[in-house]
């Protein structure tokens, strides 16, 4: 069974060029449609406007554990809700369902490197497996590099690399690297969003970049485009990570869409954990019951039924006494002090909607894939736009990392 964000490599087919007008639209129209679904953040909210529209599955997930949410967190599809989620869910999955993209044929996975992490190796060398040109690209610009892993494994048979890093120490150790391996590569500090980066990207490259985040992608997008690179691959990853306010679509379908995304919008495809480690959800998860907790209290305090935001706090504050805790924060956002209470069964109120929270996000969370897509359909028509043919498609296993996805474009 194909599972929503977690499609097995082979079971559809990568999107080409004629075949991203129409999935955009379709996308479109659901989200659209289904925006009381997905906007809405539980977590803010006592109860949700689409709760009184469907009382029974509003109250079976109600009804549930922390446990059982958690459980079915990444693997919707085992979800066996009252309707309509399984509508809602056959609908999400036919709309974001995307295959593996054209690889080459590699034997043997080369052996990870003695500097590089392994999950990281593992992503640089299904990338590099699927960056795949009608054109064998010569010069290689690793695009917010770090230390460049990418760009050293592409540049290996022999074509120069540039590494574009802001990172002083990454630029460094990256030269260091490139240096011993003795490839022809240059890493330079460079603030890849200032008016200078344009002097470092000519036609002549092939830029690669493996999640560069919100602003950092588009920028490659614009500029590369621009410069009249031929050819280019991007993975892109945390969507939200822009200094405007809204998502500001590129292509002209999601011009004309009436389809507005703020950053908390932009969040949503990013709020799934399959690779944090137990002890840190563990540590959210109390953080988030915490606040919850606090959320009730501070609705109490200052006469406002509506959810007051709070800043992220140090771990040391999870080690304080629930009481003390309330206290500290109440006084940090400057509320009035709290009378003394059970604070015991205040916390346990907090768990109680922590559970709720997870649950109810559970509809949310049909949504995270089809509006990735959504937002890399947006990139994929801009570089249709400027003239490109473009593959949109899985490089690697959705475990391997949730932001499997890569944009693929070349000029004829
Ligand atoms: C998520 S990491 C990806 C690094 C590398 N591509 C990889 O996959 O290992 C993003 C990188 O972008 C760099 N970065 C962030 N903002 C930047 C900017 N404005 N200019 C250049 N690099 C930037 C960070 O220092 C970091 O190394």
């Amino acid at each position: 069974m194909i599972r929503p964000g977690m499609s097995p490599l082979h079971s559809a087919s990568f999107l080409q060029t004629h075949d991203l007008y129409d999935r955009f639209q379709a996308l479109d129209a659901f989200l659209i449609e289904h925006q009381p679904l997905w906007r809405p953040k539980p977590f803010t909210m006592l109860t949700l406007l689409w709760e009184a529209d469907y009382p029974l599955l509003s109250a079976w997930l109600r009804s549930r554990t922390l446990e059982e949410a958690d459980r079915v967190h990444t693997q919707l599809h085992l979800l066996n809700a009252p309707p309509p989620f399984n509508q809602w869910l056959r609908q999400a999955m036919a709309l974001s369902v995307i295959g593996e993209l054209p690889s080459q044929y590699t034997q043997t996975p080369s052996a990870t490197p003695a500097d590089v992490p392994g999950r990281k190796w593992q992503q640089v060398e299904a990338f590099a497996r699927h960056a795949q040109f009608l054109h064998t690209p010569t010069h290689w610009l690793d695009w917010c590099s770090g230390k460049g892993h990418l760009g050293r494994h592409l540049a290996a048979n022999g074509a120069a690399l540039d590494c574009l890093e802001f990172d002083v120490a990454l630029v460094e150790e990256g030269q260091r690297l490139s240096n011993r391996s003795q490839l022809n590569a240059n890493h330079y500090v460079q603030d890849v969003l200032s008016d200078t980066v344009t002097m470092r990207l000519n036609a002549s490259h092939t830029p690669v970049a493996l999640h560069a985040c919100g602003d950092l992608h588009i920028r490659l997008l614009e500029i590369a485009t621009r410069a009249g690179c031929k050819a280019m691959a991007i993975a892109p990853c945390c969507y939200n990570r822009i200094t405007s306010d809204q998502h500001q679509p590129l292509s002209r379908p999601a011009l004309s869409s009436p389809l507005r995304l703020n950053r908390d919008d932009l969040s949503l495809p990013l709020c799934e954990t399959v690779t944090a480690n137990l002890r840190t959800r563990q540590q959210r998860d109390v953080s988030m019951a915490r606040r919850l907790g606090f959320d009730l209290l501070q609705r109490d305090l200052s006469g406002l039924d509506e959810y007051l935001p709070t800043p992220s706090l140090p771990t040391s504050w999870l080690k304080k006494s629930y009481r003390d805790y309330c206290y500290d924060l109440a006084a940090l956002k400057q509320l009035p002090v709290p009378a003394e209470r059970n604070w015991q069964v205040l916390e346990r109120k907090g768990w109680e909607r922590l559970a709720i929270v997870r649950n109810l996000e559970l509809v949310r969370g049909l949504f995270r894939r089809p509006l990735e897509v959504w937002l890399l359909l947006d990139r994929a028509l801009f570089l249709k736009e400027q003239g490109y043919e473009v593959k949109l498609g899985q490089f690697c296993n959705y475990s391997l990392t949730p932001r499997n996805l890569m944009l693929v474009a070349e000029r004829s």
